[in-house]
């Protein structure tokens, strides 16, 4: 009988440090695309997979995040009296939908830590992991995609995407095969190994983790035997590896396009891209863009 995934986990405890100093007081996942935060994009995608069980590992700024899922009467009682509907239904809506729990990861120790720390909440079934700087428009939803292949195999399975070689040393790439899956060969992959950060001659492959994961409660041990890796950080991919002695794992290769929010660059794109795809913005924000003489 195939096990449901009920739980969704989000680390937010990082540094943010290529964030500074927007990310000295709030977490990275507070940063607004255009007008909603970071990590909301992620719960929403959460939802929209079929998981209302959130949990967020926090770190500093920790009240940010916990306001605002939390209900806000103060707010709201002001939205009511000064008749605005439209933005009570849009500070209520995402509150209404999840159920939310919190665990605080007191260093960031890395990101296998801060999986670590889910360990008593998560309990001893299923869970999904979402990277929130990792904003991924797609339909369905990346994460649906991943429980989907979850459910058919009942294996782990991580996000992947090709990227290009430049880009190769700055993120986690898989050694994998490609495995059939709904009659083609270009989506699933059995992975055989993983490597952090690799060195563009010593990478097995072009197809990089994103932060998107469907895991079982066997990675709490692997990471705890793994222990800490580069930079002293207790590192996913290592206890990953680790899993791998013991569990198949697989990647899918995704559908939709994929933002790195949590690097300036890529957070400016997907502001932009938001932007005109908005029905209320998007009209002025392309004249706007046309008249800059660039
Ligand atoms: P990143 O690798 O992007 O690191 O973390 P970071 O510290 O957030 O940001 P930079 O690189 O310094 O700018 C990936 C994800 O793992 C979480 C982050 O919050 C982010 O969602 N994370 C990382 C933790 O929760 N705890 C950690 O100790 C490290």
């Amino acid at each position: 009988m195939s096990v449901k995934v009920r739980k969704a986990v989000f680390p937010a405890a990082g540094l943010g440090t290529r964030f500074l100093p927007a990310t000295k007081a709030q977490p990275k996942e507070m940063l607004p695309l255009v007008d909603k935060p970071l990590i909301q994009y992620g719960v929403e995608e959460a939802v929209r997979s079929g998981i209302r069980n959130i949990l967020i590992v926090t770190g500093r700024g920790k009240t940010a995040i916990e306001d605002h899922f939390d209900v806000s009467f103060e707010l709201e009682h002001l939205l009511q009296t000064r008749n605005r509907p439209d933005l009570l239904a849009a500070v209520r809506q995402i509150s209404d939908m999840i159920d939310v729990a919190y665990v605080r990861q007191r260093e960031a120790l890395g990101l296998g830590h801060a999986v670590l720390r889910a360990r008593e909440i998560v309990g001893n079934e299923p869970f999904a992991v979402i990277l929130a700087d990792d904003v991924i428009e797609a339909d369905p939803p990346a994460l649906r995609q991943l429980l989907d292949v979850w459910e058919r195999f009942q294996a782990p399975v991580l996000a992947l995407m090709e990227v290009p070689p430049e880009s190769i040393p700055s993120y986690g790439i898989v050694a994998a095969e490609p495995v059939e899956y709904n009659g083609t060969r270009d989506r699933l992959f059995r992975i055989h190994d993983l490597v952090e950060k690799p060195r563009l001659e010593d990478a097995p492959s072009k197809l990089a983790i994103i932060g998107r994961y469907v895991l079982t409660p066997e990675i709490f041990p692997a990471i705890e035997e793994a222990g800490p890796g580069a930079l002293g950080e207790i590192q996913l991919t290592d206890g990953l590896r680790r899993l791998l002695r013991s569990s198949p794992l697989y990647g899918y290769r995704f559908h939709g396009v994929r933002y790195d929010a949590g690097d300036k660059l890529g957070f400016l794109i997907a502001t932009v891209e938001f932007a005109l795809r908005r029905e209320d913005l998007g009209g002025p924000f392309r004249a706007y863009l046309k008249s800059l003489k660039l």
